[in-house]
């Protein structure tokens, strides 16, 4: 399966995934996204040799599809990425697009809900848990079908960089088996944590 990944920042997902994805997996990253030229994961991808494609404007489906098609992309994966799809790659692969969201969605997602923002959320909500969720994506942020999720504990003491940290562990976990059972089935398919290394 040929795997497109979409980042924003650092790609701490993108090296969870590759790390997972060995040589004989069923599935390979073969092209690197960004919505910013100068996004540390793009450099990342590039020292690994993984061909790598920042949109002059990520609301171009032009751009989007053009990359995709290059690539003959059978799955994208949104890893750390901050904006919305277009709806004309929304439209061409339906169903064939994931997100990972630091939080246990339908809660503490949405427009905005990224990064440091969601976990004061959730400290400030009261929840005893946290955790992270890999969905379908569609037009909206974080609405999507739900195929995953991996829980965490919130402790007692916790602030927002503790429980990122926490719950980007569960990230690194959940969004590769997304990825291995997406591979191992043809398309997305519910998931569970476990998550055996390919290497
Ligand atoms: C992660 O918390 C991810 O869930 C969110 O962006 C954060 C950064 O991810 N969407 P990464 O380190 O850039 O993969």
């Amino acid at each position: 399966m040929h795997v497109a990944v979409a980042v924003s920042g650092r790609g701490s997902n993108l090296d969870a995934l590759l790390r997972t994805l060995g040589p004989d997996a069923p599935a390979r990253v073969v092209v690197v996204l960004s919505d910013r030229p100068t996004a540390p994961a793009l450099t990342r991808a590039a020292e690994r040799g993984i061909p790598t494609a920042a949109f002059r404007d990520p609301s171009d489906h032009r751009e989007w599809l053009e990359a995709l098609e290059r690539h003959a992309v059978d799955l994208v994966v949104l890893a750390g990425y901050l904006r919305l799809v277009p709806s004309g790659v929304i439209a061409r692969y339906r169903d064939r697009i994931i997100n990972v969201h630091p939080a246990l969605l339908p809660a503490f997602g949405g427009k905005g809900m990224y990064g440091r923002r969601v976990h004061e959320a959730v400290l400030a909500s009261g929840a005893r848990e946290s955790g992270a969720t890999v969905h379908l994506v569609d037009e909206a942020y974080d609405r999507g079908t739900i195929l995953g999720q991996a829980r965490v504990p919130v402790l007692p003491g916790d602030d927002p960089a503790r429980l990122a940290a926490r719950v980007l562990e569960a990230e690194h976990r959940l969004l590769p088996a997304a990825v291995l059972a997406a591979a191992a089935a043809g398309r997305p398919v519910p998931v569970h944590e476990s998550v055996e290394s390919h290497q």
